[in-house]
């Protein structure tokens, strides 16, 4: 959700906010707002509504200078993404500035209130309660630093706050209240940063340390101390982040979308580095450490993610049960958490999050922790808030994906999902080591598979010039495809805004077939599997109502191109593992789609890359 920064020290503050923010903009991009601080004791507020561009074209005009200062960038929760309600947000007197990630709960009570003791609000946020409620503590006598701890207690929910005032112009406050977003605190030489997200100081500072939900942190140029939620000073570990190819760069590409989804061969083989090497040692115990004997004991297997990660736990379900013989389900995190679902000690929760911020994922796996249950958690990078409540952290490796639509994190974490299941497989003995060793092989050559499909791009460039103006797309598959059929609907909503549907091909006849007629292209996952001649009879049956067929089929299929309007090639490959290689061209689809329809390819409208609200 939304994207903030923070930062004192001696150098000029807004390029600094600025660059922070451009690197945070895919966590919100409605309107975006810094405010710069002057020794003597004033800010300088811009705020501005629509992207980052504007804000920046704002503060060309007259550069504010000073050497901290606090940066925004919004996803609405409450009210309208206009300037007024951009952040920072300020007190009645102008004295305060502030940023917030998360939704005061308790908000309309707290304005009420300080309505009621004479405060003017300017903005429809929830956000804005927190500098009053601020300035009302500090009219009463607070020093800036107890005045905001006094208000962090509070402001009810999940929240993630930084604030700043006048009169300690080097100084700045940042608390969390509830899992909203991390608070990430970076230790540069002479300055300190904040952050939501660790690509913003990146350049700065590879030194940080991670506020956990209710603790609090006061930042000085040359020093930082740490408070818990009874206001006691603690001391905090500091992590030095590896030397990631952190690159934000397009590079030669138009779009972050397209760089991510041609990472995808380099990115697979992160994902799989040190996990294949041996047939039982797929994953080393600093990797995945649970004993065979916890392995044999799993009885059931509990998946859950939101959006492009549901439809990776809905896959990895159909392997937990196939390849390992482990009863498995998946859910919606936030269906989940209010279902009661049945889970027994012996039950894994496996959580999957490419960020490792969604806040239904959180909430869900908090529920599961409180039940005692064993769980592990697919996140992009170590020491994610999800990693701090799973028991193990299985890291996808898929390098910094910065496009909104995700597309390399998905495959990655396939990959990793499918490696673990042959890994249960070996160690539940459900599958022979000769076949495991074909799997394994098979997986090896899944970079050079994509790397294949991504050669022929123009085939979808071509479709997207005459499909473009559809406005509805259904997506089919079965078995193994039928996730894929979601996530290929899904990305194509998501970025060129087509309204699209996936389902089971099966399921063809009982609704969906009486929407079918030449004006609604249908995407159809063929692959040469055992449900081979049934998909063929939903593509008969969808052809013979006037549907435009677009079949994503085996290489070596030489019938299909008679029964079907256009035929997008994929290599031939396992059951198993054709829900991966048929990803990519949907996303190729949805990316070519979006492009031919003039859309932001990476920052869909009303969309986030992380999803910090419930
Ligand atoms: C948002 C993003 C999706 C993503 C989902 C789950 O909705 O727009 O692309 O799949 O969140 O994100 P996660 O970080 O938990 O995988």
């Amino acid at each position: 959700m939304c994207g903030i920064i923070g930062y004192t020290g001696y150098s000029q503050a807004l390029p600094i906010l600025l660059d922070g923010l451009s690197k945070l903009e895919y966590r919100g991009y409605d309107s975006a707002g810094i405010s710069v601080f002057s020794k003597d004791q004033t800010h300088t507020t811009y705020r501005s509504a629509g992207k980052l561009h504007e804000l920046k074209r704002l503060t060309e005009r007259s550069k504010a200078t000073g050497v901290s200062g606090l940066g925004h960038t919004r996803w609405a929760t409450h009210g309208e993404a206009n300037t007024i309600n951009a952040h920072p947000h300020s007190d009645t007197y102008g004295n305060l500035s502030v940023v917030h990630n998360g939704i005061v709960e308790n908000y309309l009570d707290l304005k009420q209130e300080l309505t009621n003791k004479g405060h003017l609000f300017n903005s429809d946020t929830d956000s804005e309660t927190i500098p009053h409620l601020i300035e009302h503590y500090m009219k009463n006598g607070a020093s800036f630093e107890e005045a905001t701890e006094k208000g962090a207690s509070r402001i009810k929910g999940a929240n993630a706050v930084v604030v700043m005032c006048n009169d300690q112009p080097d100084k700045i406050v940042a608390f969390r209240t509830g899992n909203a977003g991390g608070v990430i605190i970076g230790y540069g030489t002479n300055e300190m940063l904040v952050a939501s997200d660790i690509p913003a100081i990146l350049g700065y500072t590879n030194t940080i340390s991670h506020l956990l939900p209710g603790e609090l942190a006061i930042l000085e140029p040359n020093s930082v101390e740490f408070k818990d939620r009874d206001g006691n000073s603690i001391e905090k570990e500091k992590t030095v982040l590896a030397n990631d190819p952190i690159s934000l760069a397009k590079g030669d590409y138009r779009h972050f979308m397209l760089k991510e989804i041609c990472e995808q061969p380099n990115a697979i083989i992160a994902s799989l580095m040190g996990r294949l090497s041996s047939e039982e040692g797929l994953f080393s115990s600093d990797d995945l450490n649970l004993t065979v004997k916890e392995i044999k004991k799993i009885s059931k297997i509990m998946l859950a993610g939101m959006g492009t990660s549901l439809h990776a736990a809905m896959l990895a379900r159909l392997w937990m049960e196939r390849i390992a013989g482990i009863p498995s389900e998946w859910d919606n995190s936030s269906e989940f958490r209010y279902r009661e679902p049945i889970l027994d000690k012996n039950s894994l929760f496996i959580s999957v999050s490419q960020s490792g911020e969604t806040a239904d994922t959180l909430a869900a796996m908090e529920e599961v922790k409180s039940k005692n249950i064993s769980q592990i958690t697919l996140c992009n990078y170590l020491n994610t808030q999800a990693s701090r409540i799973a028991d193990q952290t299985l890291q996808i490796r898929a390098g910094l994906e910065v496009g909104v639509a995700a597309t390399k994190t998905f495959t990655c974490s396939l990959v990793t999902l499918y490696a673990l299941a042959i890994y249960f497989g070996l160690q539940k003995e459900t599958i022979e080591k000769n076949e495991a060793a074909k799997l394994i092989e098979e997986l090896t050559r899944l970079p050079e598979m994509i790397g294949k499909i991504l050669t022929n791009q123009s085939q979808y460039q071509k479709l997207a010039s005459i499909y473009h103006n559809s406005s509805d797309f259904l997506f089919l598959g079965r078995g193994y495809n039928y996730p894929v059929a979601l996530e290929g609907a899904l990305k194509l909503k998501e970025v060129s805004y087509i309204h699209a549907e996936g389902y089971p091909a099966g399921e063809m006849k009982h609704g969906p077939i009486s929407l079918i007629d030449e004006s609604m292209p249908v995407v159809a996952m063929i692959p040469k599997d055992a449900l081979y001649e049934k998909m063929l009879n939903t593509v008969n049956e969808a052809k013979s109502r006037g549907a435009i067929v677009i079949a994503i089929a085996s290489e070596s299929d030489d019938e299909i191109e008679q029964k079907v309007d256009h035929v997008i090639r994929v290599p031939d490959v396992s059951d198993s593992l054709s829900p991966i290689v048929n990803s990519v061209p949907l996303q190729l689809i949805s990316y070519y789609f979006a492009v031919r329809r003039g859309c932001d390819v990476d920052q869909p409208r009303n969309l986030a890359k992380s999803v910090t609200v419930e």
